[in-house]
């Protein structure tokens, strides 16, 4: 993709995210704009293994907007910062498509893991203003974290995460009541299916044993109605 049309789709990006734009001109002012067309460069730049450039490009985009993105990040489409001061995004991430961030956002590391150290964000997600994104999990497509909070774990798809430590509240547009709330076991869909699978696996086998029976009991006594004839 050529780099003008990466401006003009950056453009839409703003325009289409932000209420409070008024004109096209105006999305020249906005930090996410700005720090996006930076990030772009300096991550074909890190590509290239081309790292003291990207750094420069991505440190001076730093200090003019407030917004860190490392040159290592992987970002998809769509992606906008509103607001922008404080959010640092480190060199592991990886964001989907149609990720929002607000100010004061870090998706980073815990400083206890190497090699990948930073979360996936995958596509249509929200990080609420302020909210701390730590360690090397995923956090699930259309789910929102609530401002201010800490995520240190896993979060499914579909859900809100609130609080320090995070942990979900509502799932699948279902609120999970407080009291009842596993504030160490967030809810595991995959794990969910398999309970499923598995009582319904047990419920058709005891069946079928009983469709057995019922069928041997049957040829039984008409074995026994023929030796009598
Ligand atoms: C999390 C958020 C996105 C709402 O998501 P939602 O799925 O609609 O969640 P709900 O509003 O139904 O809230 C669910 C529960 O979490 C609580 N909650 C919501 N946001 C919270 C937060 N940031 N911290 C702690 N608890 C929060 C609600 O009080 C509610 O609790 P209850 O079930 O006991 O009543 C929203 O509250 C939020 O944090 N928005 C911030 C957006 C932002 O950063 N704006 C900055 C603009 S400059």
């Amino acid at each position: 993709m050529g780099f003008i049309q990466k401006i003009k789709d950056e453009i839409a990006v703003v325009r289409e995210r932000d209420p409070a734009i008024h004109s096209a001109m105006e999305v020249f002012l906005y930090p996410s704009f700005k720090v996006m067309i930076s990030y772009r460069m300096a991550h074909r730049l890190y590509r290239s293994k081309h790292y003291f450039l990207a750094r420069l490009i991505s440190q001076r985009a730093a200090r003019k907007t407030g917004i860190e993105i490392h040159p290592g990040a992987t970002i998809g489409k769509g992606f906008f910062i509103d607001h922008g001061n404080g959010v640092v995004i480190g060199e592991t991430a990886e964001i989907g498509d149609n990720v929002t961030l607000y100010q004061g956002v870090t998706l980073g590391g815990t400083g206890k893991e190497s090699g990948k150290r930073h979360p996936t964000v995958c596509d249509n997600v929200m990080i609420s203003a302020g909210a701390k994104v730590l360690g090397s999990f995923t956090i699930g497509a259309n789910s929102k974290i609530g401002a201010g909070s800490v995520v240190l774990e896993e979060v499914p798809p579909n859900s809100t995460v609130v609080g320090v430590p995070g942990h979900v509240v509502n799932h699948d547009k279902v609120s999970i009541p407080r009291e009842t709330l596993d504030q160490t076991d967030l809810p595991d869909p995959v794990q969910e299916d398999i309970t499923l699978l598995k009582k319904e696996n047990t419920e058709l086998t005891s069946r079928l044993l009983a469709l057995e029976d019922e069928v041997r009991r049957l040829t039984s006594a008409e074995h026994a109605g023929k030796e009598k004839e």
